[in-house]
Protein backbone atom coordinates (compact mmCIF):
# COMPACT_ATOMS: atom_id res chain seq x y z
CA UNK A 1 0.00 0.00 0.00
CA UNK A 2 1.56 3.21 -1.09
CA UNK A 3 2.50 5.71 1.27
CA UNK A 4 1.14 9.34 0.12
CA UNK A 5 4.80 10.41 -0.55
CA UNK A 6 4.80 7.37 -2.94
CA UNK A 7 1.81 8.56 -4.81
CA UNK A 8 2.93 12.28 -5.14
CA UNK A 9 5.99 10.79 -6.92
CA UNK A 10 4.08 8.29 -9.14
CA UNK A 11 2.21 11.33 -10.33
CA UNK A 12 5.04 13.80 -10.56
CA UNK A 13 6.86 10.79 -13.07
CA UNK A 14 3.85 10.32 -15.26
CA UNK A 15 4.07 10.27 -18.97
CA UNK A 16 1.59 13.06 -20.41
CA UNK A 17 -0.76 11.89 -22.61
CA UNK A 18 -0.33 8.15 -21.17
CA UNK A 19 -2.29 6.00 -19.52
CA UNK A 20 -1.37 6.20 -14.85
CA UNK A 21 0.68 3.85 -13.48
CA UNK A 22 -0.69 0.36 -12.62
CA UNK A 23 -0.67 1.64 -8.57
CA UNK A 24 -2.73 4.60 -9.35
CA UNK A 25 -5.25 2.20 -10.83
CA UNK A 26 -4.65 -0.64 -8.56
CA UNK A 27 -3.30 0.43 -4.99
CA UNK A 28 -5.26 0.81 -1.88
CA UNK A 29 -3.02 3.66 -0.59
CA UNK A 30 -3.93 5.70 -3.87
CA UNK A 31 -7.51 4.60 -3.25
CA UNK A 32 -7.54 6.27 0.21
CA UNK A 33 -5.68 9.18 -1.30
CA UNK A 34 -8.19 9.53 -4.15
CA UNK A 35 -11.13 8.98 -1.09
CA UNK A 36 -9.67 11.72 1.06
CA UNK A 37 -8.53 14.47 -1.54
CA UNK A 38 -10.89 14.02 -4.25
CA UNK A 39 -14.23 12.22 -3.20
CA UNK A 40 -14.49 13.66 0.46
CA UNK A 41 -13.18 17.44 -0.51
CA UNK A 42 -15.58 17.81 -3.75
CA UNK A 43 -18.97 18.87 -4.56
CA UNK A 44 -20.65 15.74 -5.61
CA UNK A 45 -24.14 14.19 -7.81
CA UNK A 46 -25.91 12.64 -5.06
CA UNK A 47 -29.71 12.63 -7.07
CA UNK A 48 -32.61 14.52 -8.94
CA UNK A 49 -34.40 16.41 -6.48
CA UNK A 50 -37.47 15.04 -8.47
CA UNK A 51 -36.84 11.80 -6.46
CA UNK A 52 -37.43 13.09 -3.38
CA UNK A 53 -40.94 15.36 -4.34
CA UNK A 54 -42.87 15.87 -0.92
CA UNK A 55 -41.77 16.59 2.19
CA UNK A 56 -40.39 13.87 4.84
CA UNK A 57 -38.89 11.66 1.32
CA UNK A 58 -35.55 10.72 1.66
CA UNK A 59 -32.74 8.93 0.23
CA UNK A 60 -29.75 7.51 1.35
CA UNK A 61 -26.61 7.74 -0.11
CA UNK A 62 -23.33 6.20 0.84
CA UNK A 63 -19.93 7.51 -0.70
CA UNK A 64 -16.83 5.55 1.37
CA UNK A 65 -17.26 5.40 4.76
CA UNK A 66 -19.57 8.46 4.82
CA UNK A 67 -23.59 7.22 4.71
CA UNK A 68 -25.74 10.56 4.23
CA UNK A 69 -29.33 11.23 4.46
CA UNK A 70 -31.00 13.62 2.22
CA UNK A 71 -34.41 14.36 2.76
CA UNK A 72 -37.16 17.01 1.79
CA UNK A 73 -38.22 19.40 4.55
CA UNK A 74 -41.94 20.75 5.04
CA UNK A 75 -40.47 23.92 3.80
CA UNK A 76 -39.73 22.46 0.45
CA UNK A 77 -36.04 22.66 1.24
CA UNK A 78 -33.66 20.07 0.56
CA UNK A 79 -31.46 18.92 3.18
CA UNK A 80 -28.57 16.55 3.61
CA UNK A 81 -27.46 15.16 7.05
CA UNK A 82 -24.65 12.50 8.17
CA UNK A 83 -26.37 9.14 8.83
CA UNK A 84 -25.75 9.04 12.83
CA UNK A 85 -27.68 9.55 15.45
CA UNK A 86 -26.49 12.42 17.80
CA UNK A 87 -27.12 9.80 20.68
CA UNK A 88 -24.92 7.17 20.33
CA UNK A 89 -24.31 7.28 16.49
CA UNK A 90 -26.58 4.55 15.39
CA UNK A 91 -27.99 4.81 11.41
CA UNK A 92 -31.08 6.65 11.73
CA UNK A 93 -32.56 6.06 8.25
CA UNK A 94 -31.92 2.13 7.65
CA UNK A 95 -33.36 1.70 4.32
CA UNK A 96 -32.05 3.42 0.69
CA UNK A 97 -35.21 5.36 0.57
CA UNK A 98 -38.64 6.09 2.51
CA UNK A 99 -40.93 8.58 4.16
CA UNK A 100 -41.74 9.71 7.47
CA UNK A 101 -43.05 13.19 9.23
CA UNK A 102 -39.65 13.04 11.16
CA UNK A 103 -36.32 11.42 11.10
CA UNK A 104 -36.81 8.41 14.61
CA UNK A 105 -33.62 6.70 15.31
CA UNK A 106 -34.17 3.23 15.32
CA UNK A 107 -32.18 2.60 18.40
CA UNK A 108 -33.41 4.58 21.15
CA UNK A 109 -36.57 6.48 18.83
CA UNK A 110 -34.41 10.03 19.89
CA UNK A 111 -36.86 12.18 17.34
CA UNK A 112 -35.76 15.07 14.74
CA UNK A 113 -37.44 17.62 12.51
CA UNK A 114 -36.57 17.11 8.77
CA UNK A 115 -34.68 20.05 9.05
CA UNK A 116 -32.13 18.19 12.30
CA UNK A 117 -33.06 19.59 14.89
CA UNK A 118 -33.55 17.31 17.43
CA UNK A 119 -37.36 17.17 19.03
CA UNK A 120 -37.67 14.81 21.31
CA UNK A 121 -35.35 12.47 23.40
CA UNK A 122 -36.75 10.64 26.72
CA UNK A 123 -35.52 11.30 29.86
CA UNK A 124 -32.25 12.63 29.27
CA UNK A 125 -32.02 14.78 32.42
CA UNK A 126 -32.03 18.58 33.42
CA UNK A 127 -29.38 19.80 32.26
CA UNK A 128 -30.16 18.16 28.44
CA UNK A 129 -29.58 20.70 25.93
CA UNK A 130 -31.39 19.46 22.29
CA UNK A 131 -30.57 22.34 20.41
CA UNK A 132 -26.75 20.85 20.80
CA UNK A 133 -27.68 17.67 19.40
CA UNK A 134 -29.05 18.35 16.32
CA UNK A 135 -28.60 16.21 12.99
CA UNK A 136 -24.61 16.99 11.73
CA UNK A 137 -25.79 19.07 8.22
CA UNK A 138 -23.98 18.16 5.28
CA UNK A 139 -23.25 20.57 2.70
CA UNK A 140 -26.08 20.41 0.31
CA UNK A 141 -27.50 22.38 -2.92
CA UNK A 142 -30.14 21.88 -5.58
CA UNK A 143 -28.89 23.13 -8.93
CA UNK A 144 -31.78 22.67 -11.27
CA UNK A 145 -33.13 19.88 -10.39
CA UNK A 146 -30.10 18.02 -9.27
CA UNK A 147 -28.80 17.44 -5.65
CA UNK A 148 -25.12 17.70 -4.96
CA UNK A 149 -23.59 17.11 -1.69
CA UNK A 150 -20.29 17.71 -0.26
CA UNK A 151 -18.69 16.22 2.76
CA UNK A 152 -15.99 18.46 3.60
CA UNK A 153 -17.13 21.18 6.20
CA UNK A 154 -14.87 23.63 4.00
CA UNK A 155 -17.17 23.15 0.56
CA UNK A 156 -15.42 24.61 -2.29
CA UNK A 157 -16.92 26.96 -4.53
CA UNK A 158 -19.64 26.10 -6.77
CA UNK A 159 -21.67 29.13 -7.66
CA UNK A 160 -20.06 29.75 -11.03
CA UNK A 161 -21.06 25.95 -11.66
CA UNK A 162 -24.30 26.48 -10.00
CA UNK A 163 -25.28 29.58 -12.75
CA UNK A 164 -23.71 27.43 -16.09
CA UNK A 165 -25.86 24.59 -14.93
CA UNK A 166 -29.10 26.79 -14.62
CA UNK A 167 -28.47 28.45 -18.00
CA UNK A 168 -27.72 25.05 -19.89
CA UNK A 169 -30.68 22.99 -18.05
CA UNK A 170 -33.11 25.84 -18.30
CA UNK A 171 -34.88 23.94 -21.30
CA UNK A 172 -34.97 21.39 -19.15
CA UNK A 173 -37.63 20.58 -16.78
CA UNK A 174 -35.87 18.51 -13.80
CA UNK A 175 -38.32 19.30 -11.01
CA UNK A 176 -41.04 18.29 -12.93
CA UNK A 177 -39.65 15.05 -13.84
CA UNK A 178 -40.03 11.44 -12.18
CA UNK A 179 -37.38 8.43 -12.32
CA UNK A 180 -39.03 6.10 -15.19
CA UNK A 181 -36.30 3.52 -14.67
CA UNK A 182 -32.59 3.12 -12.62
CA UNK A 183 -30.10 0.88 -12.68
CA UNK A 184 -27.25 0.15 -10.33
CA UNK A 185 -24.16 -2.08 -11.44
CA UNK A 186 -20.75 -2.50 -10.00
CA UNK A 187 -18.02 -2.37 -12.30
CA UNK A 188 -14.92 -3.97 -11.56
CA UNK A 189 -12.55 -1.63 -11.97
CA UNK A 190 -11.23 1.26 -10.36
CA UNK A 191 -13.22 4.50 -10.59
CA UNK A 192 -10.93 6.29 -13.10
CA UNK A 193 -10.82 3.62 -15.68
CA UNK A 194 -14.80 4.05 -15.51
CA UNK A 195 -14.53 8.03 -16.28
CA UNK A 196 -11.80 7.40 -18.93
CA UNK A 197 -13.91 4.93 -20.90
CA UNK A 198 -16.88 7.82 -20.61
CA UNK A 199 -14.45 9.72 -22.10
CA UNK A 200 -13.93 8.27 -25.33
CA UNK A 201 -15.83 7.14 -27.98
CA UNK A 202 -12.60 5.28 -29.26
CA UNK A 203 -13.90 2.10 -28.18
CA UNK A 204 -17.97 3.07 -29.27
CA UNK A 205 -17.26 1.27 -32.93
CA UNK A 206 -15.96 -1.85 -31.41
CA UNK A 207 -18.26 -2.63 -28.78
CA UNK A 208 -21.88 -0.25 -28.73
CA UNK A 209 -23.48 -1.55 -32.03
CA UNK A 210 -27.13 0.01 -30.15
CA UNK A 211 -25.36 3.22 -29.34
CA UNK A 212 -23.88 3.59 -32.32
CA UNK A 213 -26.85 3.80 -34.15
CA UNK A 214 -27.89 7.09 -33.38
CA UNK A 215 -24.34 8.67 -31.01
CA UNK A 216 -21.49 10.26 -33.12
CA UNK A 217 -17.98 8.84 -32.26
CA UNK A 218 -16.64 11.28 -34.19
CA UNK A 219 -15.07 13.47 -31.38
CA UNK A 220 -15.37 16.22 -33.72
CA UNK A 221 -18.93 16.36 -32.70
CA UNK A 222 -18.03 17.18 -29.02
CA UNK A 223 -15.19 19.09 -29.24
CA UNK A 224 -13.04 16.76 -27.13
CA UNK A 225 -10.60 16.04 -30.15
CA UNK A 226 -6.99 17.88 -28.78
CA UNK A 227 -7.64 20.44 -31.19
CA UNK A 228 -10.52 21.40 -29.80
CA UNK A 229 -12.01 21.62 -33.04
CA UNK A 230 -16.13 20.91 -33.88
CA UNK A 231 -17.03 19.53 -36.63
CA UNK A 232 -18.94 21.58 -38.91
CA UNK A 233 -22.28 19.60 -38.54
CA UNK A 234 -21.70 20.20 -34.66
CA UNK A 235 -21.17 23.72 -35.31
CA UNK A 236 -24.50 24.01 -37.26
CA UNK A 237 -26.38 22.24 -34.74
CA UNK A 238 -25.17 24.17 -31.58
CA UNK A 239 -26.07 27.77 -33.91
CA UNK A 240 -29.69 26.15 -34.71
CA UNK A 241 -30.02 25.66 -30.84
CA UNK A 242 -28.60 28.44 -29.36
CA UNK A 243 -30.97 30.70 -31.90
CA UNK A 244 -33.70 28.67 -30.85
CA UNK A 245 -32.95 30.02 -26.70
CA UNK A 246 -31.17 26.18 -25.74
CA UNK A 247 -27.65 27.59 -24.48
CA UNK A 248 -25.28 25.08 -26.53
CA UNK A 249 -22.14 26.11 -27.14
CA UNK A 250 -18.84 23.86 -25.82
CA UNK A 251 -18.30 25.43 -22.10
CA UNK A 252 -15.44 24.01 -19.85
CA UNK A 253 -14.32 24.92 -16.49
CA UNK A 254 -11.22 26.71 -15.60
CA UNK A 255 -10.24 23.95 -13.29
CA UNK A 256 -10.77 21.32 -15.93
CA UNK A 257 -13.79 19.45 -14.06
CA UNK A 258 -17.13 20.30 -15.70
CA UNK A 259 -17.74 21.01 -19.08
CA UNK A 260 -21.05 21.30 -20.90
CA UNK A 261 -21.56 21.20 -24.89
CA UNK A 262 -25.30 20.23 -26.84
CA UNK A 263 -23.70 17.79 -29.84
CA UNK A 264 -25.94 16.72 -32.41
CA UNK A 265 -26.70 12.96 -32.88
CA UNK A 266 -26.73 11.02 -35.73
CA UNK A 267 -28.36 11.64 -39.02
CA UNK A 268 -31.09 13.59 -37.35
CA UNK A 269 -31.70 11.34 -34.90
CA UNK A 270 -33.60 12.55 -31.97
CA UNK A 271 -33.09 10.16 -28.89
CA UNK A 272 -30.96 6.83 -27.37
CA UNK A 273 -33.53 4.50 -29.32
CA UNK A 274 -33.29 2.03 -31.58
CA UNK A 275 -34.99 3.63 -34.42
CA UNK A 276 -33.65 7.40 -33.35
CA UNK A 277 -36.85 8.63 -32.58
CA UNK A 278 -37.59 9.68 -29.53
CA UNK A 279 -39.16 7.54 -26.70
CA UNK A 280 -41.22 9.68 -24.49
CA UNK A 281 -43.93 11.52 -26.53
CA UNK A 282 -44.78 14.05 -23.80
CA UNK A 283 -41.08 15.76 -23.17
CA UNK A 284 -39.74 16.92 -20.27
CA UNK A 285 -38.05 19.66 -22.34
CA UNK A 286 -39.12 23.21 -23.75
CA UNK A 287 -36.82 22.56 -27.26
CA UNK A 288 -38.52 23.37 -30.31
CA UNK A 289 -37.54 20.58 -31.92
CA UNK A 290 -37.30 16.49 -31.47
CA UNK A 291 -33.56 16.65 -33.00
CA UNK A 292 -31.77 19.00 -30.55
CA UNK A 293 -29.00 16.30 -30.12
CA UNK A 294 -27.85 15.88 -26.25
CA UNK A 295 -26.65 18.30 -24.17
CA UNK A 296 -23.97 16.17 -22.52
CA UNK A 297 -22.84 17.70 -19.35
CA UNK A 298 -20.03 16.14 -16.72
CA UNK A 299 -18.73 17.14 -13.21
CA UNK A 300 -15.66 15.53 -11.80
CA UNK A 301 -15.50 13.19 -9.66
CA UNK A 302 -19.25 11.96 -9.55
CA UNK A 303 -21.71 12.45 -12.47
CA UNK A 304 -21.52 12.81 -16.38
CA UNK A 305 -25.53 13.29 -18.02
CA UNK A 306 -27.02 13.61 -21.29
CA UNK A 307 -30.35 15.66 -21.64
CA UNK A 308 -32.12 15.13 -24.37
CA UNK A 309 -35.78 16.87 -26.72
CA UNK A 310 -37.90 13.86 -24.64
CA UNK A 311 -35.61 12.77 -21.57
CA UNK A 312 -32.48 13.22 -19.32
CA UNK A 313 -30.24 10.19 -18.54
CA UNK A 314 -28.36 10.77 -15.36
CA UNK A 315 -25.16 8.44 -14.23
CA UNK A 316 -23.86 8.59 -11.05
CA UNK A 317 -19.79 6.98 -10.38
CA UNK A 318 -19.36 6.02 -6.81
CA UNK A 319 -15.94 4.41 -5.88
CA UNK A 320 -16.55 1.23 -3.76
CA UNK A 321 -12.66 -0.21 -3.14
CA UNK A 322 -9.63 0.61 -5.84
CA UNK A 323 -11.35 -2.15 -8.37
CA UNK A 324 -14.78 -1.92 -7.64
CA UNK A 325 -17.29 1.18 -8.90
CA UNK A 326 -20.95 1.57 -8.49
CA UNK A 327 -22.41 3.37 -11.35
CA UNK A 328 -26.08 4.08 -10.92
CA UNK A 329 -28.03 5.44 -14.43
CA UNK A 330 -31.21 6.99 -13.69
CA UNK A 331 -33.87 8.00 -16.46
CA UNK A 332 -36.25 10.70 -16.03
CA UNK A 333 -39.38 11.70 -18.02
CA UNK A 334 -41.71 13.78 -17.91
CA UNK A 335 -43.83 13.56 -14.56
CA UNK A 336 -47.25 13.25 -16.21
CA UNK A 337 -45.73 10.92 -19.25
CA UNK A 338 -47.51 7.86 -18.46
CA UNK A 339 -46.26 4.29 -19.63
CA UNK A 340 -47.47 2.18 -21.88
CA UNK A 341 -49.26 5.16 -23.27
CA UNK A 342 -46.46 7.98 -23.66
CA UNK A 343 -43.56 5.49 -23.68
CA UNK A 344 -42.79 2.27 -23.15
CA UNK A 345 -39.87 1.34 -20.56
CA UNK A 346 -38.20 -1.28 -22.55
CA UNK A 347 -37.63 1.29 -25.53
CA UNK A 348 -36.52 4.03 -23.12
CA UNK A 349 -34.11 1.82 -21.66
CA UNK A 350 -32.63 -1.06 -24.07
CA UNK A 351 -29.88 1.22 -25.87
CA UNK A 352 -28.09 2.38 -22.71
CA UNK A 353 -28.96 -0.70 -20.73
CA UNK A 354 -26.95 -2.06 -22.97
CA UNK A 355 -24.59 0.38 -23.65
CA UNK A 356 -23.78 0.26 -20.01
CA UNK A 357 -23.29 -3.76 -19.96
CA UNK A 358 -20.85 -3.45 -22.74
CA UNK A 359 -19.22 -0.72 -20.96
CA UNK A 360 -18.30 -2.56 -17.77
CA UNK A 361 -17.34 -5.38 -19.89
CA UNK A 362 -14.71 -3.50 -21.34
CA UNK A 363 -13.58 -1.41 -18.42
CA UNK A 364 -13.40 -4.67 -16.26
CA UNK A 365 -11.05 -5.71 -19.18
CA UNK A 366 -8.91 -2.95 -19.19
CA UNK A 367 -8.60 -3.88 -15.00
CA UNK A 368 -7.15 -6.73 -15.34
CA UNK A 369 -5.31 -6.28 -18.21
CA UNK A 370 -3.83 -3.54 -15.95
CA UNK A 371 -3.44 -5.78 -13.04
CA UNK A 372 -0.65 -7.94 -14.98
CA UNK A 373 3.42 -7.19 -13.77
CA UNK A 374 3.71 -6.52 -17.62
CA UNK A 375 1.67 -3.60 -17.66
CA UNK A 376 3.04 -0.19 -19.17
CA UNK A 377 1.24 3.11 -19.61
CA UNK A 378 0.28 3.67 -23.27
CA UNK A 379 -0.32 6.75 -25.34
CA UNK A 380 -3.49 8.10 -25.92
CA UNK A 381 -4.71 8.92 -29.36
CA UNK A 382 -4.75 12.55 -29.75
CA UNK A 383 -7.58 12.56 -32.21
CA UNK A 384 -9.93 10.49 -29.78
CA UNK A 385 -8.67 10.53 -26.42
CA UNK A 386 -8.18 13.98 -25.93
CA UNK A 387 -11.06 13.58 -23.36
CA UNK A 388 -8.73 11.26 -21.15
CA UNK A 389 -5.97 13.57 -21.86
CA UNK A 390 -7.90 16.20 -19.93
CA UNK A 391 -9.18 13.30 -17.45
CA UNK A 392 -5.93 12.29 -16.24
CA UNK A 393 -4.21 16.04 -16.39
CA UNK A 394 -7.42 16.59 -14.14
CA UNK A 395 -6.62 13.95 -11.61
CA UNK A 396 -3.03 14.38 -11.24
CA UNK A 397 -3.03 18.39 -11.14
CA UNK A 398 -5.98 17.64 -8.49
CA UNK A 399 -3.94 15.29 -6.51
CA UNK A 400 -1.10 16.82 -6.83
CA UNK A 401 -2.56 20.23 -5.14
CA UNK A 402 -3.76 18.27 -2.00
CA UNK A 403 -0.57 17.22 -1.57
CA UNK A 404 1.78 19.82 -2.04
CA UNK A 405 -0.43 23.08 -2.32
CA UNK A 406 1.09 23.84 -5.22
CA UNK A 407 -0.75 24.61 -8.73
CA UNK A 408 -3.63 26.75 -7.17
CA UNK A 409 -6.37 26.94 -9.24
CA UNK A 410 -5.91 29.10 -12.37
CA UNK A 411 -8.78 30.76 -11.68
CA UNK A 412 -11.28 31.13 -8.96
CA UNK A 413 -14.58 29.83 -9.88
S1 LIG B 1 -28.35 5.93 19.08
FE1 LIG B 1 -30.02 7.00 18.26
S2 LIG B 1 -31.42 7.17 19.85
FE2 LIG B 1 -29.74 6.11 20.71
FE1 LIG C 1 -18.77 3.18 -23.87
Amino acid sequence: MLRDSDVLSALLRRKPAHSLAQDLYCDAGVFQADMEHIWYRDWLFAIPSCEIPKAGNYVVHEVGAYSVVIVRGTDGEIRAFHNSCRHRGSVLCKTKKGTGPKLVCPYHQWTYELDGRLLWAREMGPDFDASKHGLKQVNCRNLSGMVYICLADDAPPIDAFAAETARYLSPHDLENSRVAFESTITEQGNWKLVWENNRECYHCAGNHPSLCRTFPEDPRYIGSDNSGVLSEVAAIHIARCEAAGAPSAYKESPLGDWRFVRTPLLDGAESYTMNGKVAVAKPNSSLPFNDAGALLKFRYPGCWNHFLSDHVILFRVTPISPMETEVCTKWLVHKDAVEGQDYDLKRLTEVWLATNDEDREVVENNQRGIRSPAYLPGPYSPTHEGGNIQFVDWYASTLVRAFTGVGAPVAAE
